[in-house]
């Protein structure tokens, strides 16, 4: 099976949040199971040429790509995904990816993946490969599925050529104005209200990947579900329910070379399920970096996250009070929305002794608080997967999260009042959307922290799962397939 892996992030050269984990992780355990994969990512600036091997590939020469009427010149980098045999290919437009980030909110952001999209289809051309299936990730490689079957049927080699199309987000769609027709070359006839790629009256690169391509999936088995109400669908839950025979959920995969207590070079210490004094010694590590004392007696709660509202920091925010006279310390690692950093960054200014907040992106530092932390906090308003919490059962860290997405499916609840869950529970979990219901559920985790034999059972219940890619890597197996054979 030969898959093409369209993404706008992959680890380790690109990474805004989880989608870069699972494209730098699945294809190494498709070509396991005997797929060839190649990746495609655009050639941003941030991307360390030298450190990451990349080198230009002279045969291609040139792609001339046209965009909004103009012809751009496109280049073909490569290297190999670290650890495997997995090409990458780099699409090199620096008039596009050479920007201060992976994502703007520039005014041709559209533009921006428009090439992307071409640019991969492109270079499938100029290399002659035809893949079985091109995976599509997200609202950026949205119009690929559409593109091949439309702009590029001229060409007969992608007459077979399956799609796959992957939601990890239903939040993002990639939603612009109608000009948009024009500058992907669209045909007019998908233009019109409630049409294959119309929404709210312009267009929607999520909407056009939904409509046209061959299977569907999202990232746990509770979000596939979810998105088909309209609490969890962000308006697109009709046009999911249309296809929902081709709609499938498959649990994300860990890397655990990268995310192992056992091997990550990231910690200071290191430990095992066997042997926990590296772990007491991370924590101590880790509230030393924050000035923060050392009590035994007091859990440490980490949070490591993009600040946006999807991840229930209104909810956090509206606790807070109560919250913060728990008996508990806080480390917070994240970026996004000025008004989360703004109430972290304050929070730590006002309890010093209490909060420890680093507001940026640090890879090294979300490695050492999934070691160094007692518990995890994820209180998402909804969470299509969600890694942190799967890396947290791994790290003894234990996952305190609101019921939702993967969340739901990745973390059992431990019931403290009966020996319910004493096997298999690994961490806490709340329904409610409620400041209330985080609160208590918080405060439940506190309390059982006191209880040391209960903790360690929780944390070695947790530390024994196995969320390793392959199984789902199989399930991907499986959608290639169905894609390829519902080709139409
Ligand atoms: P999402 O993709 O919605 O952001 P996930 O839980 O799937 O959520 O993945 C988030 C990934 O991004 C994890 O690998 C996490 O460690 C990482 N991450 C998020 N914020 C930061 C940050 N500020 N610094 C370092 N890593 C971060
Ligand atoms: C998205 C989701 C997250 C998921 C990640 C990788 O960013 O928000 O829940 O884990 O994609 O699939």
């Amino acid at each position: 099976m030969k898959i093409a892996f369209a993404a706008t992030e992959c680890v380790p050269y690109a990474k805004s949040g989880g989608l870069a984990d699972v494209a730098g992780s699945l294809p190494k355990e498709l070509e396991k199971l005997g797929c060839e994969v190649k990746i495609f990512l655009p050639k941003y600036s941030s991307i360390d040429e030298t450190k990451y091997g990349l080198h230009y590939n002279w045969s291609f020469g040139e792609l001339p790509v046209r965009v909004n009427g103009q012809i751009r010149s496109v280049h073909i980098h490569q290297s190999k995904l670290p650890g495997s045999k997995v090409e990458v290919n780099f699409i090199d437009c620096p008039h596009y990816f050479h920007r201060h980030q992976i994502y703007t909110n520039d005014a041709d952001e559209d533009e921006r993946f428009i090439l992307f999209s071409k640019g991969i289809i492109e270079t499938l051309q100029r290399m002659q490969w035809v893949p079985d299936v091109i995976h599509c990730n997200d609202w950026q490689t949205g119009l690929i599925p559409l593109m091949i079957k439309d702009n590029y049927s001229w060409d007969k080699f992608f007459n077979a050529v399956g799609t796959l199309f992957t939601i990890h987000n239903i939040g993002y769609q990639g939603r612009f104005s109608k000009s948009v027709l024009l500058s992907a070359e669209i045909h007019g006839d998908y233009f019109y209200p409630g049409g294959p790629v119309e929404h709210g009256g312009g267009i929607s690169f999520i909407k056009a990947g939904i409509t046209f391509s061959d299977i569907i999936n999202t990232v746990s088995n509770t979000y596939a579900h979810e998105i088909l109400t309209s609490e969890y669908g962000a308006g697109l839950e009709n046009i999911l329910f249309k296809r929902k025979e081709d709609l499938f959920g498959i649990l994300n995969g860990v890397d655990y070379n990268i995310w192992n207590p056992e091997t990550d070079k990231h910690l200071p210490y290191q430990y095992s399920i066997n042997n926990l004094d590296g772990k007491r010694l991370n924590k101590k590590f880790l509230l030393e970096h924050f000035n923060l004392s050392f009590d035994e007696k007091i859990p440490l709660i980490g949070i490591v996250s993009r600040m946006v509202a999807q991840k229930g920091f209104d909810v956090f925010a509206s606790a807070i009070n109560q919250l913060m006279n728990l008996k508990a310390q806080w480390v917070i690692l994240g970026s996004g929305e000025d008004r989360f950093e703004n109430l972290f960054r304050q929070l730590s200014n006002k309890l010093p002794e209490k909060v420890g907040a680093y507001i940026g992106y640090n890879n090294e530092l979300s490695h050492l608080i999934e070691a160094g932390s007692d518990m995890f906090l994820m209180p998402s308003k909804y969470e299509p997967c969600g890694l942190n919490q799967i890396y947290s059962l791994k790290y003894g860290t234990v996952p305190v999260v609101r019921k939702t997405g993967g969340l739901a499916d990745t973390v059992q609840d431990w019931d403290e009042m009966s020996h319910y869950g004493f096997d298999t529970g690994t961490g806490f979990s709340f329904n409610d959307p409620t400041g209330y219901a985080l609160f208590k559920t918080v405060e439940r985790a506190v309390n059982c922290f006191k209880n040391k034999k209960a903790w360690d059972k929780i944390r070695k219940n947790g530390m024994k799962k196995d969320y390793s890619w392959k199984n789902s890597a199989e399930k991907y197996m499986e959608l290639y397939k169905l894609a390829k054979e519902s080709r139409i």
